[in-house]
Formats: C-alpha cells, structure tokens, sequence
C-alpha cells in the first residue's frame, strides 16, 4: 500500500531583515525581564495568511500555481507597524503580537486565499486578524512588567509586501524551522 508523505504547512508574508532585526532587538530586551514565554526567532519572524496545517504532498504543486496564480492579480503594498497587542486579551494573553496599521490588504489577501483554497479541501478563516507573532506567553506570572515595558518601546515602522509565499514547518531538537516551498511574486 502507498502512503502519501505530508507536512505542516502555511502561507505567509515574508518580513525584511530590517523588520526582523527590530523585532528581534525588542525581543531581546524583553527576553532579559525573565517573562516566561517562547520567543520567536527573529529569522521565523512572518505575518501569516494561512494556516493549512498537515498538508498532503500531492496537493503542493496545486497550492504552489494557486498561490501563483493570485500574486499575478494582486499589486505590491506598503504595511505600518502600530505598537503591540495580545491575544486572545490583554487580561489573559498567550501571544504577544506587534500590530499592523491597516489590516484591510491583509484581509482581502487572505479572503482571496480562502477562496481559492477551498476547492482544495481547507476551510475559510473566519476571524482572520492580520499579526506577527513575536512571542506564546507560558506564565501571567511577570505579565504587568511584560505590559508596562511595552509601554515605552515605540513600534512605529513600515515595509513593503512584495510577495506571498508558501511555508513548510518542521521540528528539529533546536526547535521549529519554517522554509519557503514558493514565493509568489505581486505585481
Ligand atoms: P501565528 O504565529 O502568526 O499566529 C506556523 O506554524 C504559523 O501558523 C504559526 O506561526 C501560527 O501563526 C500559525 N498556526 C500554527 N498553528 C495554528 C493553528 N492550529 N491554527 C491556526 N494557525 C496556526
């Protein structure tokens, strides 16, 4: 009998590595007050679109074009940075996330997503809240000195979403490596 190989996959906006570094800076900072948290890697630092989780192999090369396919009807834009939040609140948070400005680009990214990949077999998101992840909090332990830091770090940046790409997640003993599968390019 043959058994098809799948992997844990998603799709994503991939961040500059000026964002990142930032990003990565503040995590630091944060790292040092001994909040229990996991902190994201600033390499693995990405806005998701879509989680479609364990994914058949077969269907990559189908993921692959579609995702081509919508970067050939989407144009390029510039996203801001606006400060911080959590989720799923700010009185009992599990992820620390940095904010995005307007979050409509992402929506209609994501709803296009939705759209295309249902034939496919994956359901629509229903409350897609465009985010990047910098940190799942463990313990509420240290959360006001978590809060109150925050504060007075000043999250004000933009960058350019120049493409959509198609992520592959794998656990190695140094912990989660995300790679690119395929990067479709907006106009
Ligand atoms: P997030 O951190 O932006 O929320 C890769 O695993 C990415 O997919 C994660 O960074 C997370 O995005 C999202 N993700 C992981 N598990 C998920 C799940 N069960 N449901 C929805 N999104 C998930």
């Amino acid at each position: 009998m043959l058994y098809a190989a799948v992997m844990r996959t998603f799709i994503a906006i991939e961040l500059p590595d000026l964002i990142k570094k930032q990003l990565g800076d503040i995590t630091r900072q944060l790292c040092r007050y001994r909040i229990t948290a996991g902190w994201v890697k600033p390499d693995n630092l990405h806005l998701t679109l879509k989680f479609l989780g364990e994914t058949d192999d077969t269907l990559l090369s189908r993921l692959a074009e579609q995702i081509d396919h919508l970067a050939k009807q989407q144009t390029a834009f510039r996203a801001d940075l606006d400060g911080f939040g959590f989720f799923p609140s700010s009185k009992r948070p599990r992820i620390l996330y940095a904010a995005i400005k307007d979050p409509l680009p992402f929506k209609q990214l994501a709803q296009h997503l939705d759209r295309i990949l249902e034939p496919l077999g994956f359901t629509p998101e229903q409350h897609f809240h465009p985010h990047i992840t910098l940190a799942r909090i463990k313990s509420h332990q240290n959360l006001p000195a978590l809060q109150f830091l925050l504060e007075d770090i000043a999250l004000q940046n933009s960058f350019s979403v120049n493409a959509v790409s198609l992520f592959s997640s794998t656990l190695h003993a140094e912990g989660v490596r995300y790679a690119v599968l395929q990067r479709g390019l907006l106009q």
